[in-house]
């Protein structure tokens, strides 16, 4: 009954122009039933929206700051990208966390602040590989999920969407396993119940992310938990991305 969400990260790839060549290929994917997400970079926000307004695609940003405005140099509010257009917002992804020192309080600001402005924001956890060698992928992932999204109402938490990245996996080429995703996947919807009800935890949508190409996506699916790929490198070719929102 979840609608099943494929989203893109680009992370940071692609001109404007580059952007704009791979949408007119790319645009033809958009299928019914399934909800298409392209979380590009900020240049591309604006003209990725115009052009996909009425096409069933949806963009999405990489990050936002929490604050309204101020003196955040080099940041971008979450009214600035709705005023585009946007209408998702990754926020969490572990890039941020260890790149750039994003905390779990800082998530659950941005989260707080993405579902005031009516974003829908995808929010990432993850273990990374020594935490899952020492055992203690539960532990962690429980952590940031409570976090994040502490402080809600149930209506708001049904329409987040989680995205569950082992570190270890992302851009390793080393995916998960889909049993092993499943399990902690299930483990995360068990989490949304303890912090809110049942009813929101079978109504919100968890992604597996990490390592997620055309070959593997069929097995990631087939999990009765996991609702859909945040994809990256895959995501970056309009042809391979389409095949993974074609077998969704
Ligand atoms: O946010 C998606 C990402 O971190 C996974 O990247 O390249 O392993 O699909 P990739």
């Amino acid at each position: 009954m979840r609608t099943p969400i494929i989203a893109g990260n680009w992370k940071m790839h692609k001109t404007v122009n580059e952007a704009l060549d791979y949408f007119a290929s790319f645009k033809g994917a958009a299928k019914e039933g399934v909800e298409i997400v392209l979380c590009v970079p900020f240049p591309a926000l604006y003209p990725l929206a115009k052009e996909a307004k009425g096409t069933g695609i949806g963009i999405g940003a990489q990050n936002m700051h929490f604050e309204e405005a101020g003196a955040f140099t080099g940041e971008v509010s979450p009214g600035m990208l709705t005023s585009l257009g946007v209408e998702y917002v990754i926020l969490g992804h572990s890039e941020r966390r260890t790149l750039f020192g994003e905390t779990d309080e800082a998530v659950n600001q941005k989260v707080q602040a993405a579902v005031k402005h009516g974003l829908t924001p995808i929010i990432c956890v993850g273990e990374t590989l020594e935490e899952r060698e020492e055992d203690r992928t539960r532990e962690i992932v429980r952590d940031q999920v409570v976090k994040a999204i502490s402080g809600f109402r149930s209506e708001e938490v049904k329409k987040m969407v989680l995205a569950y990245e082992p570190v270890w996996a992302i851009g390793s080429g080393k995916a998960s396993t889909a049993e092993d995703a499943q399990e902690v996947i299930q483990f995360i919807r068990n989490v949304v119940a303890d912090q809110y009800d049942q009813q929101v935890a079978n109504e919100i949508r968890i992604q597996y992310g990490g390592s997620v190409k055309p070959n593997n996506i069929d097995s990631f699916l087939a999990q009765p938990d996991i609702d859909g790929a945040l994809v990256g490198g895959a995501s970056l070719d309009p042809e391979s991305f389409g095949q993974l929102v074609a077998a969704a």
